[in-house]
């Protein structure tokens, strides 16, 4: 059945039957030859192409990742960066292409001489800008893992920018809801304000300075953006508009590969990112509590388990307050993710009652949460090869600036720093001093890329999975990861159940509609646990291979997003 039958028939027994969703789902895309799942069509489909022409997982990742920047401009991105965590022949290795503060950035950056935090400027516009990973990361992963040559991997992204591509509905309501952004920037409404408007739905969308950008990185790979005309033209842009990013910041990234964070969970072998990424450190955390909790002998949707799971989160959000970029972090993975402090933790948890975050780490009260982007996608090839890649420019259209003569927005993905002490950032998360605003220093993420895998009588099997959502990405990977390795859900119904999300301040469970049966939410607010309903939480997209070495392409219901297989099952 086809993506698009599959999703409707889900929304519509979801509208309809929304207890029948819990138990029972559509099946993933299944296939051979390897899968792919992405957040936009074309971009899946260059993933496929990459693989039909003999690539491997890490080539299909790049291509798509590559057209998410043409095709997807509200997250896809040559001016932010990512974290993947790749599988290739049994080896786990991971990559950070985290953007960096540029080297003028100081501490006091985002603050007025009253000490207030200045409106927006770790938002909107230059300030708000790291310095850009994503150029040198794709190409860094390409060349440790890539198969096949660079300049076809970069190609179909580069054909969609210099020939146009289909402006959908996403992505025009998308520009509709940045429009009066869009317009203090002359830059960024050349392009996607055309005649003052966004670009209706079904006009071709040509980027001819992006389709060069992506020329010349075919050609020399990331020294044609990071150096020459296209880095000064971001040095320009951010001038013209009061930034501090310059051409030498460009020139001075450093992508960096990384021991993954590893660790075994209900019979799985778990490899995810590690620090400047707290992801992998909170799955790792949250896992081995809810094991030691005793998580699989629990009624599956009773209020025990709901409970477990928020303490747990709560726990691990509390010390996520204590890391930043992984030389200035006040806490190593190994301070958590040990025996004893997980045997200390698991005994401050309460069987029935919730304990309040205050008296985990006092610290502010909270304000609410903005709209946010992102996108993830997962790659299998049919040796069996893994990637699981999370890249962002952090908002929708990160800083919305476009810089002209490069083709990209900028990222803001400064505001992932503790912008200003104990004021919580767009995703309301409070943040602590080891993740302060230092020059060439890495801002803490939430992004949480994660392959599992297990070896059993028919074969190995192994999932790799991710996603959006700010800091609801590692509690939705949690849950989806949660279905599958303790509860063996088929991926489809993994990533079709409804999730909660708690991250320790503001003190509230966020639920999606259906996630609680009223009697189960009774229970739980008799423990002491408030709830708020919300349809706005992580988006994760998986792929996965199965004991027979058949592949799996998974989508979350919650978007429009794609998983195609290079040789379905009919
Ligand atoms: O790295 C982080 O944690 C954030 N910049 C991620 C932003 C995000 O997921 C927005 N997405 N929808």
């Amino acid at each position: 059945m086809s993506y698009r039958i599959r999703s409707l028939m889900t929304a519509l027994l979801m509208v309809l039957l929304p207890q029948v969703v819990l138990a029972a789902s559509a099946p993933a895309v299944r296939g051979s030859g390897g899968a792919i799942s992405s957040e936009h069509p074309e971009a899946t489909r260059a993933g496929l192409e990459i693989l039909q022409k003999g690539g491997n997982a890490v080539d299909a990742a790049v291509a798509t990742a590559l057209t998410l920047a043409v095709v997807y401009p509200e997250a896809g991105n040559l001016g932010g960066g990512g974290f993947a965590v790749v599988r290739m022949d049994g080896k786990i290795t991971t990559l950070d292409f985290r953007e960096v503060a540029p080297a003028r950035a100081t501490s006091d950056m985002y603050l007025g001489e009253d000490g207030e935090p200045i409106s927006e400027a770790s938002r909107v516009g230059p300030l708000a800008a790291g310095v850009p990973g994503s150029p040198t990361g794709l190409w860094e992963l390409h060349r440790k893992h890539g198969r096949l040559p660079w300049a076809q991997v970069v190609e179909p992204a580069r054909s969609l920018a210099d020939g146009g591509f289909i402006v959908d509905k996403h992505l025009h309501r998308a520009i509709a809801s940045k429009e009066e952004i869009f317009s203090r920037f002359p830059e960024t409404a050349a392009v996607w304000l055309p005649g003052g408007k966004p670009p209706s739905v079904g006009s071709r969308m040509k980027l001819p300075d992006l389709a060069a950008a992506l020329r010349g990185y075919a050609e020399k790979g990331p020294t044609a953006i990071t150096t020459g005309a296209v880095a000064e033209a971001v040095e320009r842009v951010s001038r013209r508009h009061g930034g501090i990013l310059t051409a030498d910041d460009l020139a001075a990234y450093k992508a960096a590969w990384r021991e993954p964070i590893r660790f075994q969970a209900f019979g799985w072998e778990i490899a995810s990112m590690p620090l400047p990424a707290s992801g992998g450190i909170i799955l790792g955390e949250s896992l081995g509590l809810l094991e030691r909790l005793g998580w699989q002998a629990q009624e599956r949707y009773g209020a025990r388990r709901r409970h477990l799971l928020i303490e747990v989160l709560r726990q691990s959000f509390a010390d996520r307050f204590l890391m930043g970029d992984p030389t200035t972090t006040a806490v190593q993975p190994q301070d958590l993710l040990s025996d004893e402090a997980l045997e200390e933790r698991f005994k401050r948890i309460r069987p029935g009652q919730a304990r309040s975050s205050e008296d985990l780490y006092p610290t502010a009260a909270l304000v609410g949460v903005e709209s946010h982007d992102t996108t993830h996608l997962s790659t299998v090839d049919a040796e069996g090869n893994l990637v699981a890649l999370t890249t962002t420019i952090n908002g929708l259209f990160g800083s919305c600036l476009y810089v002209p003569g490069a083709g990209f927005f900028l990222n803001n993905e400064m505001d992932d720093f503790a912008a200003a002490p104990g004021r919580p950032n767009m995703f309301g998360l409070v943040q602590g001093e080891a993740n302060k605003v230092r020059p060439g220093r890495r801002m803490l993420s939430s992004m949480s890329p994660t392959i599992a895998w297990r070896s059993t009588a028919e074969g190995e099997e192994a999932v790799a999975l991710g996603g959006r959502g700010g800091s609801r990405i590692p509690t939705n990977t949690l849950q989806v990861l949660l279905n599958i390795i303790a509860d063996g859900d088929p991926l489809q119904s993994a990533l079709d159940r409804p999730r909660l999300h708690h991250q320790w301040l503001p003190d509230i469970v966020q639920v999606e509609p259906d996630t609680l049966a009223p009697e189960t939410r009774a229970a739980l607010e008799t423990m002491g646990h408030g709830f708020e309903v919300t349809s706005g939480t992580a988006k994760i997209e998986a792929v996965r291979r199965l004991p027979d070495g058949r592949v799996e392409a998974g989508t979350d219901p919650r978007v429009r997003a794609t998983g195609a297989v290079l040789q379905p099952e009919l």
